[in-house]
């Protein structure tokens, strides 16, 4: 009975892959020193892996473990599981739920959305040229955010920016009902949430009713000048789309963690557009301190073959 993990990696990543990989090994191992755990590609014999964790795994490797369990998701995110071709549908897939996680994502969230309502890149500007501008407008006060997802972390984050005293909306599949968050669900609301999302954010998991949500009838939709978050996948944005809406001047830009292709290439267009923001898919990245004791839960459940927390729905992709 053993651990394996598995990450794909770039050769451009391998350094940062080989810390994080001992990362989890330690606090895996810190919990639980008998635990036998392999790290992929030294997987030993196939037959003794009943547990797999993932982070973009190179896709069909599952099929081989004839013992398998229980594949768990290194991150919230389980697409990058979901959409591997040659998934066993019959082993359950789990994810992270983690507070720690949470409380980044909120960080993020409202660091973005303040740094662009409170007009930031305005006084870093001023700053550079060493001019006191003391004149109106000192912030987009009347400014609506829109989060798009209201899952775990949405969730969190839309509570979050009310508390910062701002107007607060939510679409997600059903409606939810969440203190002075207004709330908006399915296809038939979506433009009535857009047409007062000044702030956009993007919390949605990736499925394929989502992909490539961020488009430009998205961008038709909000109301002008709006500026986008996105939290959530690369792929949720078409990338030329979000570049011709700035440069028209129908967004006033965008703040993004996530991109189509990671790490984002030298020669993107995206590094010199000076109204997109860029952070290298940090908004929360997964302290293997802080999960190990739910991945571990997890593990000895599928070795008792009891009930498993943080399953993912397989038939919904999340
Ligand atoms: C995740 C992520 O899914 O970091 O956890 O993107």
């Amino acid at each position: 009975m053993s651990i394996l993990i598995i990450c794909g990696r770039t050769p451009k990543e391998t350094e940062s892959y080989n810390w994080y990989m001992l990362k989890w090994q330690e606090a895996l191992l810190k919990l639980d020193p008998s635990l036998d755990i392999r790290i992929w590609p030294e997987i030993g014999n196939p037959e003794d892996i009943t547990f797999v964790l993932l982070w973009r795994h190179p896709h069909g490797v599952c099929e081989q473990f004839p013992n398998l369990r229980c594949i768990a998701s290194m991150g919230a995110g389980v697409e990058h599981i979901m959409t591997d071709p040659n998934l066993p549908t019959h082993i359950p897939v789990v994810r992270i739920m983690d507070n720690t996680m949470g409380k980044q994502m909120v960080q993020y969230a409202v660091a973005a959305t303040l740094f662009h309502i409170r007009l930031f890149d305005r006084w870093q500007e001023s700053q550079r040229i060493a001019k006191w501008d003391k004149f109106p407008p000192f912030g987009l006060y009347k400014a609506q955010v829109g989060v798009m997802g209201l899952g775990y972390l949405g969730q969190q984050i839309a509570i979050a920016l009310t508390q910062m005293g701002l107007p607060v909306s939510g679409w997600s599949n059903s409606k939810k009902s969440i203190d002075n968050v207004q709330s908006f669900a399915g296809k038939n609301e979506f433009e009535l949430f857009l047409s007062q999302s000044d702030v956009l954010i993007c919390m949605l998991p990736l499925t394929p009713e989502t992909k490539g949500i961020l488009n430009k009838n998205t961008f038709n939709l909000l109301p002008p000048n709006a500026y986008i978050i996105n939290m959530g996948r690369g792929q949720h944005l078409i990338e030329q789309d979000l570049i011709d809406a700035i440069d028209s001047g129908q967004l006033s830009g965008a703040c993004l963690d996530v991109f189509e292709e990671e790490p984002l290439p030298k020669q993107h267009p995206f590094w010199s557009q000076p109204k997109i923001k860029i952070t290298p898919h940090i908004a929360s990245v997964t302290s293997p301190t802080s999960v190990a004791p739910q991945i571990l839960e997890n593990y000895q459940r599928a070795q008792r073959g009891d009930d498993l927390i943080n399953r993912a729905n397989v038939t919904r992709g999340y």
